[in-house]
């Protein structure tokens, strides 16, 4: 059962691995749903602990070294300092931002295994594990890939498929292949240590049946798994980076990613009161006391790690709490496609960051609007431009500005008094009264965008409210009716300020400004939906604009990024891929003085109607003119080749193309990434010079 009123909340966001930048996919599935629920809860007035970091062991970690050409060790460096940096700046309110290479946690993680291991928990395993003879390497997890046995996905990796989510083990996969040589793995003996799934699934099983509020993509995935039968897992790799094994005789083995990651949330808590206060004391009341309430935000890649494995391992410990809920979200598109790093298919957070300066708030509001959390979503740069315009300038920013520009303009900046209230004014006090719980009930049970749109009808309450009762004309006969339409606006435009500052932070805090409820002065959950948040006479400051319109010309070239990004993407990894082909076989001279190659002038081109590759050349040989159709209009444009020198294959056989015959052959390089070029004499030879 999940826990009822805890007195103090331990919320983590997944550790993401230290070996790439933030995207918008990351945001969406686990970070911003994350700190929206924090700062709820904090401006609740609740006790909590918002707990991330980094993982920073783990093949992912090694593959990238490798393909950037550092050690491990500098890949983690680079990318905790800019994901880090990134979250800061997106106003993502960890408590503590960790890192697992952080000795707190090796050290705290060794202990846990080694309580494990006197436990007698591990059975101690001599198996056969795939291994790469090439890079005289044991293959674990993501070292080695092939085809999902589930859905077929030729790149799952041994550890998991990123299509289907399934979780998997190395054997498992059809047709392995290793992502060191892609050579075919062999079979090598190993010892290991297996954490006995197999014989908790009776205690598991009772453990999520007793979370019958979990989300029902979670719920799905975990008792899927369930049915199919937990298999033991190895707990130990065959690697050398990671966390040693704590036990003799274990060199070159450490411990398994996903036994210690997670158990990273609790080093970081550690970590972040030995930062705060000088010594971790107390971190237990966030991890072993019955009435901490657990929650882990992740993506949809992770449920299986944060349902099943880790809450087994630490019932096999037997003195923490469990997660009492796991609210991972499925997966975000972008534009009709799914979000690829390794196919650079992403919009990065630090670049948006860059690009869109101050407007955090707004990839939050797009992001939360269209959150995944009951199915796969979309972003698209369109949405993203019509959200901003028509909701957070058209509804929001809209309603804001003319409550404070009027109060300016009729009541000398200061909160008017309230008069004697109309049916209306009743009705709509009473609505407002009624939203901050409809909000927070949405807020506490993870449905962030149902509590967004709960935001913006009260931001459309409020323009309705000024469209119906018309302050601008009623200021000519009856100000003081006025006053008190007004004072109704303001204390929407209040509430509004602490409602959405669990999803607009920014915004919220610029709002707060305008309305001089900062500082000593600052309004909590509980202000909100009052009718006295703002006090008769209490000065408010000038309007500024909280939105601003972004034009078409943005949009359009943010799209365009996107696929230049992916095409570069595409030629490098094209370029990467490919070797010089091997000189071909051997001939005699006689067999070159066949050829006639000779020096001639381009004369004219065209494109060939109806052909995607062909244009069609004239080329003076000297001797005569000769009609040459040449694959290369993917290439070149007709009127930018006309003119050139070129070399041309004289005596090659006619040959009938598209109705047409073509003459001899021009003769071109093919540079590394597909372009082609013309090969060219070095001095401005006379048309029909032989070639020898
Ligand atoms: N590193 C994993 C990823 O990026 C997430 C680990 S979450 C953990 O998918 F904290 F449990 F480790
Ligand atoms: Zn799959």
């Amino acid at each position: 059962m999940p826990i009822t009123n805890p007195k103090r909340y331990t919320v983590t966001a997944a550790l993401i691995y230290a070996n790439g930048p933030i995207h918008i996919g990351h945001l969406a599935g686990c970070y911003i749903p994350a700190d929206t629920y924090v700062r709820y809860l904090r401006s609740k007035g609740e006790d909590v602990a918002f707990i991330s970091g980094t993982d920073e062991h783990g093949v992912p970690i090694t593959i990238r070294a490798k393909k950037e050409g550092m050690t491990p060790q500098q890949v983690v460096d680079k990318y905790y300092d800019q994901i880090n940096k990134s979250f800061a700046d997106l106003g993502i309110s960890f408590d503590v931002y960790s890192r697992t290479s952080k000795p707190i946690h090796h050290q705290t993680s060794q202990e846990i295994f080694k309580d494990l291991y006197d436990k007698g928990v591990f059975v101690e395993e001599v198996t056969e594990q795939y291994y790469d003879e090439t890079a005289q390497q044991f293959l674990a997890d993501r070292y080695i890939v092939g085809t999902c046995p589930v859905c077929a996905n030729p790149n799952a990796y041994g550890d998991q498929c990123e299509r289907c989510g399934s979780s998997l083990s190395p054997l498992e996969l059809k047709e392995p292949r290793s992502m060191l040589s892609g050579a075919k793995p062999v079979m090598k003996s190993t010892k290991n240590w297996f954490l006995p799934l197999d014989k908790m699934q009776a205690e598991v099983q009772a453990y999520v049946n007793s979370h019958p509020e979990w989300k029902s993509n979670v719920a799905g995935q975990v008792q899927s798994w369930l049915k199919e039968g937990l298999k033991p897992r190895a707990m130990t790799r065959d690697l050398d980076w990671g966390i040693q094994v704590p036990l003799p005789d274990t060199e070159g083995k450490v411990l398994y990613v996903w036994f210690e990651a997670p158990i990273g949330y609790i080093s970081a808590t550690k970590d972040w009161l030995i930062q705060k206060n000088g010594t971790d004391e107390g971190w237990e009341q966030w991890w072993k006391q019955d009435d901490s309430k657990l929650v882990h935000f992740i993506g949809k890649d992770n449920i299986v790690f944060h349902c099943i494995i880790f809450p087994a391992t630490l019932m096999a410990e037997g003195s923490f709490i469990l997660p009492d809920n796991v609210p991972a979200n499925e997966f975000m598109n972008l534009e009709g496609d799914k979000i690829s790093t390794s196919r650079n298919w992403a919009v990065w957070l630090h670049e948006y960051l860059e690009e869109f300066p101050g407007k955090q708030d707004v990839l939050r509001y797009v992001l939360t609007a269209n959150a995944p959390e009951t199915k796969d979503s979309e972003f698209t740069w369109k949405d993203f431009q019509t959200r901003n315009n028509s909701e957070l300038v058209g509804i929001y920013g809209n309603f804001v500005n003319r409550a404070v520009v009027l109060t300016h303009k009729f009541c000398e900046g200061k909160v008017p008094a309230l008069g004697e209230l109309t049916e209306q004014d009743q009705a709509v006090l009473a609505e407002l009264a009624a939203f901050p719980a409809r909000i927070g009930e949405a807020m506490e049970n993870y449905r962030f965008r149902e509590a967004l749109a709960l935001i913006m009808d009260l931001a459309r309450l409020g323009n309705k409210y000024l469209a119906d009762t018309q302050p601008w004309h009623v200021i000519k006969t009856d100000p003081a009716r006025v006053g008190t339409i007004l004072n109704i606006a303001l204390q929407i435009t209040a509430s509004l300020a602490i409602v959405s500052e669990p999803i607009m932070p920014f915004t919220s805090e610029k709002l707060r400004k305008q309305l001089g409820i900062e500082g000593d002065q600052l309004k909590k959950w509980a202000d909100a939906g009052k009718r006295t948040v703002l006090a008769e006479g209490h000065p408010i400051a000038e309007a500024t604009l909280l939105f601003e319109k972004l034009e078409d010309s943005v949009i359009e070239k943010q799209v365009q990024k996107l696929h230049d990004d992916k095409r570069m993407n595409e030629l490098a990894a094209a370029a990467e891929g490919k070797e010089v082909p091997e000189v071909k076989a051997e001939i005699q001279y006689d067999d070159f003085a066949k050829i006639d190659i000779r020096v001639a002038t381009i004369l004219e081109a065209e494109n060939v109607p109806k052909s995607k590759k062909l244009l069609k050349l004239k080329v003076d040989i000297g001797s005569e003119q000769r009609t040459v159709l040449s694959g290369i209009s993917e290439h070149f444009k007709p009127e930018e080749i006309v003119g050139k020198k070129v070399l041309y294959l004289a005596n090659l056989a006619p040959r009938k193309m598209m109705g047409m015959e073509s003459q001899g052959m021009i003769l071109m390089a093919e540079d590394k990434d597909g372009s082609l070029a013309f090969v060219q004499p070095g001095k401005d030879v006379w048309n029909g010079a032989t070639v020898s």
